[in-house]
């Protein structure tokens, strides 16, 4: 039995930051054609103009903006103006994918339990970057990925969701990478939906 609609007026108002291709973003927004998702993805913005997601995002009619924030001669600057954009439009749930700036507490404070992230290992494994070789120089048997509250505490708040996948012979950095990338979407398609139904 497929899901009972979700009135428009109940959906949350989702707004997704990218800084790159935007995959993840894609896959929220797929999963938000669904007249039985409780979310809806109103808004994208990158901080990178040339984000391949920017224009993946139109092409799914959502607005999709650039702050850079080469622009700003500070952090708080820029968020000001990126808390400013999600204000405009009323925004209740911020879903970070592959967003590669450190977010101040400054903006984290504003928002707290409204900021999602995709993090790609098992945390509180391999926090920050590079985390598929960090994985594999470990000898790990097994790499991941999570779903995580996003607060002051960099790839440290609270864990939503993971996946685990086995690491085989022989796989790279980009090996993984690349098995891992579909366990993403559906754990950040899940995870959104959990989260907002409680
Ligand atoms: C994903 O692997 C995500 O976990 C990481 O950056 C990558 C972004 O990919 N933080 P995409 O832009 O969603 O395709």
């Amino acid at each position: 039995m497929s899901p009972q609609p979700v009135k428009a007026a109940l959906k949350k108002r989702v707004a997704v930051l990218i800084s790159g291709r935007g995959s993840n973003m894609a896959a929220l927004a797929e999963a938000a054609r669904a007249p039985g998702y409780p979310a809806e993805i109103c808004l994208v913005i990158s901080n990178r103009p040339n984000a391949g997601g920017l224009e993946l995002a139109r092409e799914f009619g959502i607005k999709a903006l650039s702050i850079d924030h080469k622009n700003y001669p500070s952090r708080e600057s820029f968020e000001g103006d990126l808390h400013e954009a999600l204000i405009d439009a009323n925004i209740n749930l911020i879903c970070c994918a592959g967003f590669m700036r450190v977010l101040t507490p400054y903006f984290t404070r504003q928002w707290p339990n409204k900021i999602l992230n995709i993090h790609p290992s098992l945390l509180p494994k391999y926090k920050g970057l590079n985390t598929h070789q960090r994985a594999l120089d470990a000898g790990d048997t097994h790499h991941g990925c999570t779903v995580h509250y996003v607060n002051e505490d960099l790839d440290g708040g609270a864990v939503i969701a993971q996946t685990e996948i086995k690491i085989n012979a022989g796989d790279t950095a980009e090996s993984l990478a690349k098995r891992l990338i579909p366990h993403e979407h559906k754990l950040y398609v899940g995870s959104l939906e959990k989260v907002i139904k409680g």
